[in-house]
């Protein structure tokens, strides 16, 4: 028999015995018989050798177009076969397609991070940059170089986390006052810098032994007070709406002179007495004040010629307000019937 009659009975073959295939898991047998590296084809084509030179172009030609056929029939009845058992899963109840799916839980920011976002947001509109700095500070950087020396008595204001001699658990933000000016010296400085601080306290409803907050900083020429005073009343007429009123009281930090403690009239009794204001009408919101002069030095800047303000912020007792959270531990304890209210 001619090799291209050989050809054409193979396809016809193939093909027949293709439709008689009842199920998609006995496709791998006849590719392997037909078109498998020791198949039906390669045996007919094996025939080549024997052919003349003119015969053998045509042959193949035609063996190609043979193997061109079969796969694509192969390829056909894989598609029908696998449809067909599908459909008859599904018709037999097997996969139920009108069952819902699993719901995927979508987290969402906590509470304190919105906190955050909302003060970095506010500050950015007045031209403040975040500055960063570690949470692992030297005792100079935390104490030291803020005017308070080793045996001031305002160290008591900061129960401290100690890693050693020399390093502790940043007891607040303002350690990072000191790494920003060192590090932008000469250039005049307006910056927040958030992060978490720690203090070795009881806890309590009100207090946590770890918390955020947020400093602010600015140095440049001629900074004045009311400037801070400005930049707090803007501050709060944003976060707390507009027209607050602001009462600046004078008060005691190391690292400022003078240092003033600001009020707000309080957000929830719009000043009537409550709870949440112990009956004063008055919110505090932040300490502040004009950078020490030692301080301003110790940073590099001549206090001759260089004046600043600074203030720190606190972020979970603002936010127990706003939301009327009974309990600062609720925060940080990973309760989700609490955190989903956010
Ligand atoms: N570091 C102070 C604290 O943790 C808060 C503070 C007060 C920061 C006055 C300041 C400031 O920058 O000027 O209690």
């Amino acid at each position: 028999m001619s090799m291209l009659k050989s050809l054409e009975q193979l396809q016809a073959e193939g093909e027949a015995a293709l439709r008689a295939i009842a199920s998609a898991a006995a496709l791998p047998d006849w590719y392997h018989a037909y078109l498998g590296r020791k198949g039906k084809l390669t045996e007919v084509l094996r025939g080549l050798g024997a052919l003349t030179p003119e015969e053998r172009p045509a042959a193949g030609k035609a063996g190609n177009a043979v193997k061109e056929a079969l796969e694509h029939a192969f390829a056909a009845r894989q598609d029908a076969l696998r449809e067909a058992e599908l459909n008859a899963s599904l018709a037999s109840g097997q996969v139920d397609v009108t069952l819902p799916g699993r719901p995927v839980a979508p987290g969402h920011l906590h509470v304190t991070t919105r906190m955050l976002r909302r003060y970095r947001d506010i500050f950015a509109g007045m031209g403040f940059q975040v500055y960063e700095s570690p949470e692992v500070e030297t005792d100079e950087n935390n104490f030291g170089l803020l005017n308070i020396p080793p045996y001031h008595p305002a160290r008591d204001m900061w129960d401290t986390f100690w890693v050693n001699d020399q390093v502790v658990l940043r007891t607040h933000t303002s350690p990072g006052q000191i790494r920003c000016m060192k590090e932008s010296h000469p250039n005049p400085i307006r910056v927040i810098l958030p992060g978490k601080v720690y203090r070795y306290e009881q806890v309590t409803p009100r207090s946590e032994h770890q918390f955020f907050q947020i400093e602010g900083l600015v140095v440049g020429r001629n900074i004045r007070i009311t400037d801070l005073v400005g930049t707090m009343r803007e501050f709060a007429n944003q976060m707390y709406g507009q027209g607050r009123k602001l009462r600046v009281r004078s008060s005691y930090f190391p690292f400022t002179e003078p240092s003033i403690e600001i009020d707000i009239d309080c957000v929830l009794c719009k000043a009537a007495g409550c709870r949440v204001c112990k009956y004063t009408s008055w919110l505090e919101i932040a300490g502040a004040g004009m950078v020490h002069p030692t301080v301003l030095r110790n940073g590099g800047y001549d206090p001759e010629q260089w004046s600043g303000f600074a203030f720190g912020l606190g972020v979970e007792r603002p936010a127990l307000q706003f939301h009327g959270i009974q309990d600062i531990r609720y925060f940080y304890t990973n309760d989700l019937r609490f955190l989903r209210q956010f």
